[in-house]
């Protein structure tokens, strides 16, 4: 039922507030006079002595879902203080990488039938790894063949492109990250800082939300372009992936997430007067780097459209020279979950302008349970 939304894509990011909180229903502790604030993950709590014992986490995933275990992963290093490792699904069975008994290893699938992770976990049990699900479907394969894990709660998804399934999912992983890292007196600020980010969190999604019609308008300047770069680093590289995909495959036009610190490293040939290119420049301890970045994009007379933390404007756009996109700050690692969003609206509108079938892309499935 897409209720007052033309299609289901569309409805699904604008309830993202919604599914948000569900993902987080009796999972965050307010706490007390005398009593910490603290996240309790029903279904690890058994398996968190084990995870902290092993040698490093691996993140194993396709798609999207690869792309919000990559916005958490910085999160989960500083907090576990544990090696993290990413593994696109397929590519690990085409190397057969190495997997050890004393490695965590961690699936993250919104279907949790999709074949390559499917196999990649088989492989990884083999391998005698413990094996944690962060899925969405209760009773999915992957849900069932892991030795524990997360449902993220987001409710049914029904549109090939995943929206809200991608927040929840960068939402568990900010959860498991303070779980794992636990309750040491050296990180308490930081923990609880994000504690209170993550009650706040629907409420700053529901305010980027209203960037709705000035998503539509830059849809409308870019709707004839061939291609469409998306440059972020630290938290937002995932943005950046992530962005990128949702324009290459609901309106069918080339997209490119880049990782800023590469910029030198070739990318920067592309730059001329024409070619679009998003830049994500929120505030966090990168800003000041993405603020170079910046000046030399428009040194080569680059055609920049500028995410930025609301009221910087002025400080990544000297004299209104670029389309700004503002968006409100929160906690660092929970900036992609917000990011992200207007990118969503972006790649909705621009698929609606072109008159492509938002839905349902030509040659994707929601489910790939083939390989
Ligand atoms: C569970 C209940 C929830 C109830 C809550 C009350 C289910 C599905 N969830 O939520 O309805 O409100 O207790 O305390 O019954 N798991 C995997 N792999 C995965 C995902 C989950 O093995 O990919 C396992 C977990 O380890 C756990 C079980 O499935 O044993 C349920 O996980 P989850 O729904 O996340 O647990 P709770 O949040 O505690
Ligand atoms: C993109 C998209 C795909 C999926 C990928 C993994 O919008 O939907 O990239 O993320 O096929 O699917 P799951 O998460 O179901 O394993």
């Amino acid at each position: 039922n897409k209720g007052n939304y033309e299609h289901y894509m569309q409805k699904e990011i604008h309830e993202q507030p919604e599914s948000l909180t569900t993902t987080m229903r009796g999972r965050l502790i307010r706490g007390g006079s005398c009593k910490a604030k603290s996240v309790l993950l029903g279904g690890l709590k058994d398996h968190l002595k084990t995870i902290r014992r092993s040698r490093r986490i691996v993140f194993i995933g396709c798609g999207t879902s690869y792309n919000a275990a990559l916005a958490a992963r910085p999160i989960l290093e500083e907090l576990s203080g544990m090696p993290v490792t990413m593994e696109v699904a397929s590519d690990l069975l085409d190397r057969q990488g190495p997997i050890y008994r004393e490695d965590t290893t961690v699936f993250v699938s919104q279907s949790g039938e999709t074949a390559d992770t499917l196999q990649a976990l088989h492989y990884a049990r083999e391998n005698g790894a413990l094996c944690v699900g962060i899925t969405n479907t209760v009773s999915s394969a992957i849900a069932r063949n892991t030795h524990c894990g997360v449902h993220i709660n987001a409710g049914c998804e029904i549109g090939v492109a995943s929206t809200k399934a991608y927040t929840s999912q960068i939402v568990v992983m900010a959860m498991l990250s303070l779980v794992i890292g636990g309750d040491t007196i050296s990180n308490q600020a930081r923990r609880e800082a994000i504690i209170d980010g993550l009650f706040d969190l629907p409420n700053k999604v529901r305010e980027v939300l209203k960037l709705d019609q000035e998503m539509k308008d830059l849809a409308k300047l870019l709707i004839a372009e061939q291609s469409l770069l998306m440059f972020g680093r630290g938290y937002n590289y995932a943005t950046a992936l992530e962005g990128a995909l949702k324009v290459k495959e609901v309106a069918l036009m080339h997209s490119e997430g880049i990782l800023a610190g590469e910029m030198k490293h070739g990318p920067l040939a592309l730059v001329d007067e024409n070619l679009p290119i998003v830049v994500i420049a929120t505030n966090d301890a990168c800003f000041s780097k993405q603020q170079s970045v910046i000046q030399q994009l428009r040194a080569r007379k680059g055609r920049l459209i500028v995410m930025c933390s609301k009221g910087e404007a002025s400080l990544v756009s000297p004299g209104g020279s670029s389309r700004v996109i503002e968006v409100p700050l929160v906690e660092d690692c929970l900036q992609p979950v917000v990011n992200i969003v207007p990118l969503q609206l972006l790649a909705y509108h621009l698929t609606v302008l072109r008159g492509y079938n938002v839905d349902q892309p030509r040659n994707l499935a929601k489910s790939v349970t083939t390989q």
